[in-house]
C-alpha cells in the first residue's frame, strides 16, 4: 500500500519508485470524492494527522491536502468560528477519515499541555504537523512571561512534540514535520538572550524562532532514532496566507506589494504534504526541505551542539527533563 505504511526506522536501500500522486501528492492528487472513496488507493487511508494553525494558509491548505488522500485530520485552532469553517471545509472535501477539531491558544503553555492530554487519547497519530506560527511587530510577552514569537514558533511544538511522544513511538511508523522557514538565515541566536529582552526587532525574533524550529527537528530525529518515528522540517516557499499582518508596518506593506506574485496556500502545502505522506522520505529523518527536495540549512543550523543546549534550555523553559 502506498503512503506512510512502509518501516521507517531504517532508510531503504534505494527510494522506491514514486508514483506521482506520492511523489508529489497535492499537485498530482486526482479528485477523490467521496465516491469514489474506496480505502485502497487512499495512500493515507487509516492514517490519523494532528496539524497545527489549521484555520489558515498553509496549515488549512494541508488539511484539505491530507483529508483527500484519505487521512483522518485533527485541525488545531485557536479560534472556535475561524476552526469551524476550518473543519465545514475539510469535512467536505475528506475521501474516507472523519477530520476533528481542537481547540488551543499555542502560546500558552498550560494550553498546549491540555492539547497533548486530549490528543494522547487518540488510538494513534501517524503525522503530526507543527505549523502554527507568526512574527509580530512589536515585543509581545505571553502569560507565561516568554517572548511571544519564541513561546508560539518554537516552544509550543517542542512541548508539544516531546508529551506526544509517546503517542508517536506506540503508532510507528510516525512522522513530525515542522514549518520552519528560510528566514532561518537571518537569525543570531543567542543563547543567553532567548527572549530578546536586550533588543527586539520583528525579523530577527522570527529568524530566530525558525532556526530554532530547523536545531529542534535535527536534535529530535537524533533522540527519536531507532524508534520507527522520523523528524523533518521544511520551508514552503513564499506564501500568500495571513502571515504578516501582524508584523512591523514595513513587512505588512511589502507582503500587499508582493502578494499577487506569491505562491497560493495550496502549492505552500505541497513540501508539508510530501513529508507527511510520501514514500519517498520513508526513514528519512533529520532533514531540511524545500520545494520536495531535501537542503542544506545554514551553518548555524548544522550546529548540533547548540541543538542540544537549546534544547536543554527549552526543556527548563517548559518544564520537562532534558
Ligand atoms: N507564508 C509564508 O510565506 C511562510 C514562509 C515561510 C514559513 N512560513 C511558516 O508557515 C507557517 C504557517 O504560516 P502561514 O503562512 O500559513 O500563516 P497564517 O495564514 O497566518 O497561518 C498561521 C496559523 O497559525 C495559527 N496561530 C497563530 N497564533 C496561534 C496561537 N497562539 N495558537 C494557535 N494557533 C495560532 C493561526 O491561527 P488564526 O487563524 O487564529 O490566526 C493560523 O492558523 C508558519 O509557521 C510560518 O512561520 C510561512
Amino acid at each position: 500500500m502506498a503512503g506512510i505504511d512502509e518501516a521507517q526506522a531504517s532508510p531503504p536501500p534505494a527510494p522506491p519508485r514514486e508514483t506521482a500522486l506520492q511523489a508529489r501528492p497535492d499537485r498530482a492528487a486526482p479528485a477523490v470524492t467521496p465516491a469514489r472513496s474506496a480505502r485502497q488507493g487512499l495512500p493515507m487511508a487509516g492514517r490519523t494527522c494532528v496539524v497545527t494553525g489549521a484555520s489558515s494558509g498553509i496549515g488549512r491548505a494541508a488539511c484539505l491536502a491530507l483529508a483527500r488522500l484519505g487521512a483522518s485530520v485533527v485541525l488545531v485552532c485557536r479560534d472556535r468560528s475561524r476552526g469551524d469553517a476550518a473543519l465545514a471545509e475539510v469535512r467536505g472535501a475528506a475521501a474516507d477519515g472523519e477530520p476533528a477539531l481542537e481547540l488551543a491558544d499555542l502560546a500558552s503553555l498550560a494550553q498546549v499541555r491540555d492539547l497533548a492530554a486530549r490528543l494522547a487519547g487518540l488510538p494513534r497519530i501517524d503525522v503530526l504537523v507543527n505549523n502554527a506560527g507568526l512574527v509580530l511587530g512589536t515585543r509581545q510577552v505571553t502569560a507565561d512571561g516568554l517572548e511571544h514569537t519564541f513561546a508560539l514558533n518554537h516552544l509550543a511544538p517542542f512541548l508539544l512534540t516531546s508529551l506526544l511522544r509517546p503517542r508517536l513511538v506506540a503508532s510507528a511508523p510516525a512522522r513530525v514535520v515542522t514549518v520552519a522557514s528560510t528566514a532561518h538565515r537571518g537569525a543570531r541566536l543567542d543563547l543567553a538572550d532567548l527572549q530578546l529582552e536586550r533588543r527586539y526587532l520583528p525579523m530577527l525574533a522570527y529568524a530566530n524562532s525558525k532556526l530554532a524550529n530547523i536545531l529542534f527537528t535535527r536534535e529530535l530525529a537524533r533522540r527519536l532514532a531507532g524508534t520507527g518515528v522520523t523528524a523533518n522540517c521544511l520551508h514552503p516557499g513564499t506564501v500568500r496566507t495571513n502571515f504578516g499582518r501582524t508584523g512591523s508596518p514595513a513587512l505588512r506593506l511589502g507582503l500587499a506589494i508582493a502578494g499577487p506574485f506569491l505562491r497560493s496556500a495550496e502549492s505552500g502545502a505541497r513540501t508539508l504534504v510530501y513529508l507527511a505522506s510520501s514514500t519517498e522520505v520513508a526513514g528519512r529523518s533529520g532533514g531540511y526541505y524545500v520545494s520536495c527536495r531535501p537542503r542544506t540549512p545554514s551553518r548555524a543550523a548544522r550546529d548540533d551542539d547548540l541543538a542540544r543546549r537549546l534544547w536543554r534550555l527549552s526543556a527548563e523553559l517548559t518544564g520537562l527533563p532534558g
